[in-house]
């Protein structure tokens, strides 16, 4: 289409990892333009966004707690997945106006989404909506572990086994890749989201104290591992007594909050072998040479690294700057749209 060409002149367009803690998008020679919670703020009980629709990620955590009463916060994605259409709705046409500037809404730009290898066609589809009427001109998907692994400049398609395990807020996702192509996948709805709730219910068990969301991730983040460290550590963590219902402080070690965060370290590594298990003994071959590549948010949990190469017996690699590497793979996806536009579902109609 003609019209759609010119406005493919003006338009930026945009590259956006959808994550459930996180979203970042890039744009083409720019690099990543945006990085902010996924987070909405809305009218309790509603799905009117505050602000005008403008209360959403940074501004939205930044209102948290200030007026209580009346707000809620809402993370749209939900083990890597849309739970609320509406409200992702909302925040991707925020995101995308953000970016584009006041011409966004006219110059609807193309976008590429990452999204999780295992989510069903329903939830593609839903993905591809909500871009749709968030502004978005053209909406092609592609899977998050090869976004990942170009992103961490793997050669993922020459004939040789890249692997590549991305440790979310919601998911992670497991996959050996050869020929720009998955070989073998595993897409578990555990991250680093499950390894909080395990941090809460562990002082909540242990010493009748109720701690929020963020301040469980902030345990995990300052003293939490996954295998012993060289010197353990301590901190100190307020919260609710949940029999005198009163504000109280104790003092946790690492050691405890390793052996609480087992359970989900466990499921992780488990589907790292499992992904092994499965894969051609060629590709499992080639790992002996190249390696695991880790990334997102959990890579970055002490001694990960150490117990998948305990578990797998291979070298693990945490990739360059792990938390942006999906978004990084989507800009090189937006650069050679028409070279990879078939391998990748999308809105149809033409692909300019
Ligand atoms: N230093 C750290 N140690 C442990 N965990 C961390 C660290 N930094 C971030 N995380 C965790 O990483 C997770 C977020 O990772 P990331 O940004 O890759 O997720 P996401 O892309 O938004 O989610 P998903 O890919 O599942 O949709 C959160 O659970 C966060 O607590
Ligand atoms: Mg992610």
């Amino acid at each position: 289409m003609v019209l759609d060409t010119v406005l493919g002149w003006f338009s930026m367009d945009m590259g956006i990892d959808l994550g459930t803690c996180t979203t970042l998008v890039c744009v083409r020679d720019k690099g990543i333009v945006l990085n902010e919670p996924s987070v909405v703020a809305v009218r309790k009980g509603t799905n009117v966004v505050l602000n005008n629709g403008e209360a959403v990620g940074l501004v939205a955590r930044e209102m948290l707690g200030k007026t209580p009463g009346s707000i809620s916060a809402i993370r749209p994605l939900k083990d890597g997945v849309i739970s609320d259409f509406e409200i992702t709705e909302a925040m991707l046409s925020y995101f995308i106006r953000k970016v584009h500037g006041r011409g966004g809404r006219l110059l609807r730009p193309r976008v590429v989404i990452a999204v999780p290898s295992g989510i069903t066609a329903v939830e593609r589809r839903a993905v591809i909506d909500s871009a749709e009427r968030a502004g978005a001109r053209k909406v092609f998907l592609v899977d998050e572990p090869m976004a990942a692994g170009i992103g961490a400049g793997l050669p993922i398609t020459d004939p040789t086994a890249s692997m590549i395990v991305d440790i979310g807020g919601g998911t992670t996702e497991v996959a050996i890749m050869s020929l720009a192509d998955i070989a073998t996948a595993e897409s578990i709805r555990i991250g680093g989201d499950d390894m909080d709730e395990a941090v809460i219910n562990h002082l909540k068990k242990t010493y009748n104290l109720l701690i929020g969301e963020a301040r469980a991730e902030k345990v995990k983040i300052q003293i939490g591992s996954a295998s012993p460290l060289d010197e353990e550590l301590t901190m100190e963590i307020a919260g609710r007594d949940t029999i005198s219902g009163l504000p109280r402080k104790i003092v946790i070690t690492s050691e405890e909050i390793r052996e609480s965060l087992r359970d989900p370290i466990a499921t992780i590594i488990d589907a790292v072998t499992a992904t092994l298990e499965k894969a051609e003994p060629e590709l499992a071959a080639d790992l002996i040479d190249n390696g695991i590549h880790i990334c997102g948010g959990g890579s970055l949990l002490r001694g990960m690294d150490t117990v998948l190469a305990n578990a797998t017996g291979l070298k693990v690699h945490t990739v360059e700057d792990p938390l942006s590497c999906v978004a990084r793979g989507t800009s090189v996806y937006l650069e050679n749209l028409e070279l990879w536009k078939d391998t990748m579902d999308h809105n149809g109609y033409g692909w300019e």
